[in-house]
């Protein structure tokens, strides 16, 4: 309902100093709003969070190139992760021209050697149940809709990173993952490490999927190279922080390599 009435706001059709009369002329909307607009939510600050993990795996594979596979990225916003520009306490990353900055807390520093990695990306594939098309205005008022009216900050964020976005959209394959990623992993190229990676979304699949989720990445780790980032539970405060776990195949080792906000507001390195 908050969701349905913000997106009255932002397209100027309903003011918050009189929700009540927003209630009554466009209840017909917010009904429908309320019946067939579930949360939508794409945050994008967790890429200041993921970068250390993608730089982790160029380093510790050699490769310059790598083509992204997101597992549930809603719009998309985190495919374009290259785009953005960070800023960490050990240095900067990414474009001065970046229409985007990103910074955080580090509770404890990312080396500086991280940040000399610089790896192109090739393609950037999503898999998304409900893929939000940002590229038109209804799309990217949908994701708007359901940040917190009053988080202007997250607001001024979701709005640069969609316009990087409609630069070059990536390509987003509206799906189940536990049906898609096989026949997408299937498609990986030489010559470029797959990166694929998950941030908010196996907690919503039943333990059957997760379990086809994670076979598929042992399938294709076994075939070729492969890499793969997930932000999930963290042992040491399992409420309150993500531990963020990289693997990499041939081999498949896993290792932590940090803990995280969940949204991404601060970030601990302990790889
Ligand atoms: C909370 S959002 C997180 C979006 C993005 N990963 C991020 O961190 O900003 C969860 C996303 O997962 C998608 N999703 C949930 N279950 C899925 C499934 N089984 N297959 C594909 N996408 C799924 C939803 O449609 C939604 O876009």
């Amino acid at each position: 309902m908050l969701g349905g009435l913000h997106a009255l706001v932002l397209s100027g059709r309903a003011s918050w100093y009189d929700v009540g009369a927003a209630l009554e002329e466009h209840a017909g909307f917010l009904a429908e709003a309320v019946a067939e607009r579930p949360v939508q939510t794409n945050e994008v600050q967790r890429c200041w969070v993921l970068l250390p993990c993608f730089l982790e795996l160029a380093r510790r594979s050699g490769y310059d190139e790598l083509d992204l596979v997101e597992l549930g990225p809603s719009a998309g916003l985190n495919l374009m992760w290259d785009r953005y520009r960070y800023v960490y306490g050990a240095g900067e990353w990414g474009s001065a021209d970046a229409a985007l900055e990103l910074r955080g807390a580090e509770r404890r520093a990312i080396p500086g050697e991280l940040l000399q990695e610089r790896p192109r990306i090739g393609r950037r594939v999503g898999i998304d149940l409900s893929p939000v098309d940002v590229t038109n205005d209804e799309g990217a008022l949908l994701l708007k809709s359901f940040v917190w009216a009053d988080q202007r900050d997250r607001l001024d964020l979701l709005e640069r990173a969609i316009a990087t976005l409609r630069e070059e959209p990536p390509e987003l394959i509206s799906g189940d993952i536990a049906e898609e990623l096989p026949g997408v992993l299937a498609r990986r190229r030489d010559g470029s490490l797959t990166v694929a990676w998950q941030t908010a979304v196996l907690g919503y699949l039943p333990d059957e999927d997760r379990e086809r989720v994670y076979g598929a990445l042992e399938e294709a780790g076994a075939d070729a190279p492969l890499g793969w980032i997930s932000a999930g539970g963290s042992a040491r405060d399992p409420q309150d922080e993500w531990g963020l776990r990289v693997r990499l195949w041939p081999g498949g080792e896993r290792s932590l390599v940090g803990y995280s906000d969940y949204h991404g507001a601060w970030l601990e390195w302990v790889a």
